[in-house]
């Protein structure tokens, strides 16, 4: 079987293709237009022919199949206990909000940053301190000595983005030891979003979940991850997070109470099949990504050159770096011109956009030829 793609999705009322008007091409929110594994809608045929949809919890089946993965992709022997289970990761970083900081506490993460890292503190009153990365020509790392400056001994929580959204990188282990060593010596939990885990690029990049790293790590960590990203399932609600530490996990747990549902019954089956069955659709995905990722690469410095984008190591979202047009308002300058992109204000970066290429070739090309209109009536 090989990868489906769906052209318009507006009449799915599909978030992504409705939010703009019809002869705008949308670049934005992270899902991708391709239809899903053959394992996973088997699965839910399957289970609409039981047509019961109850509360359900998760199946050992299910529990069996995570806790068998997160051996063997990271080497991470993970206790049933330690699972708590999810209707999304967004949620969860809320929750974590909740959870882990009191009042005069205050929260910290790295900018650029996924906007629901910058929103969550505000909705539950709790401050927030970001932390610039690092950028030079294109790469990026973790500034420790920014972080070092922001953080206080009144940080209770650092929200981790890896692999990274926007910037799409995924942390080497030095990094990732460093970091837990600068929160830990605050005695800061570190809740460490991992949604995109599966998503890697560059065939020399492995992915480390933080938590791996050491007993001591581990027990002030928060692990978030989910299929959906992965197998372009995020409108079935279904997510997972690590909490090895009895003590971290009941205050997650109690935080969590009245306000988060179980995960949906439809999203555990869909998870539950593609981690079993969709590796080699998962194989193809990645095939067309890193095309993808090489035609923009090759357009923006053939046709754009000041516009500055390296390809990541992970996940299928262009960080372009616009400054060079000395745009006002890149966004709605490129919206303008027919193209949504999601604008790096939102991430706490103006003068950048994020272009999400999980589509077909020919739809990016469309957009990255509309990008190149609008890039020459200025230039
Ligand atoms: C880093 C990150 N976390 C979480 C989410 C969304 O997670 P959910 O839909 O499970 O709330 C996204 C979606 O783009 C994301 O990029």
């Amino acid at each position: 079987m090989s990868l489906e793609f769906v052209p318009n999705r507006r009449s799915h009322g599909s978030y992504k293709w409705k939010k703009y008007p019809e002869d705008t091409l949308p670049l934005w929110v992270a899902d991708m237009d391709f239809k899903v594994a053959n394992c996973i809608s088997e699965a839910l045929q399957k289970a609409h022919e039981h047509a019961l949809y109850g509360y359900t919890l998760p199946k050992k089946e299910l529990i069996g199949t995570v806790i068998n993965r997160l051996k063997d992709k990271y080497d991470w022997q993970v206790e049933a206990s330690s699972i708590v289970w999810l209707p999304g990761v967004v949620p969860a970083l809320n929750i974590a909000c909740r959870a882990f900081v009191s009042k005069g506490e205050n929260v910290i993460t790295s900018t650029p940053i996924y906007p629901p890292f910058l929103e969550a503190p505000k909705f539950s009153e709790k401050t927030l301190y970001t932390a610039d990365l690092k950028e030079n020509d294109g790469n990026y790392e973790m500034d420790f000595d920014a972080l070092k400056k922001k953080i206080t001994d009144r940080t209770s929580l650092y929200l981790l983005c890896n692999p990274h959204n926007p910037v799409g990188k995924a942390f080497s282990k030095e990094e990732l030891l460093k970091l837990a060593e600068i929160c830990l010596d605050k005695n800061a939990i570190i809740c460490s979003d991992e949604i995109h885990a599966d998503l890697l690029l560059d065939e020399n990049t492995l992915h480390t979940p933080i938590a791996t790293l050491s007993q001591e790590i581990a027990d002030r960590s928060v692990t978030l991850m989910s299929p959906s990203k992965t197998f372009n399932t995020p409108g079935l609600g279904f997510a997972f997070a690590v909490i090895p530490n009895y003590k971290v996990r009941k205050r997650f747990l109690r935080a969590m109470k009245g306000i988060v549902p179980y995960p949906l019954q439809l999203g555990m089956i869909a998870g539950h099949a593609a981690y079993e069955a969709g590796e080699p659709w998962l194989n193809e995905l990645l095939d067309q990504l890193r095309k993808n990722q090489e035609l923009i690469k090759n357009f923006i410095s053939e046709h754009m050159p000041k516009i500055k984008y390296k390809p990541a190591a992970a996940t299928y979202l262009a960080w372009l770096d616009i400054r060079g047009l000395k745009l006002e308002n890149p966004y709605h300058f490129f919206l303008k011109n027919g193209v949504a992109l999601s604008n790096g204000k939102d991430f706490g970066w103006p003068g950048f956009l994020r272009l999400n290429f999980a589509t077909s070739e020919e739809v990016l090309l469309q957009a990255l030829e509309r990008l190149h209109k609008a890039y020459k009536s200025i230039n």
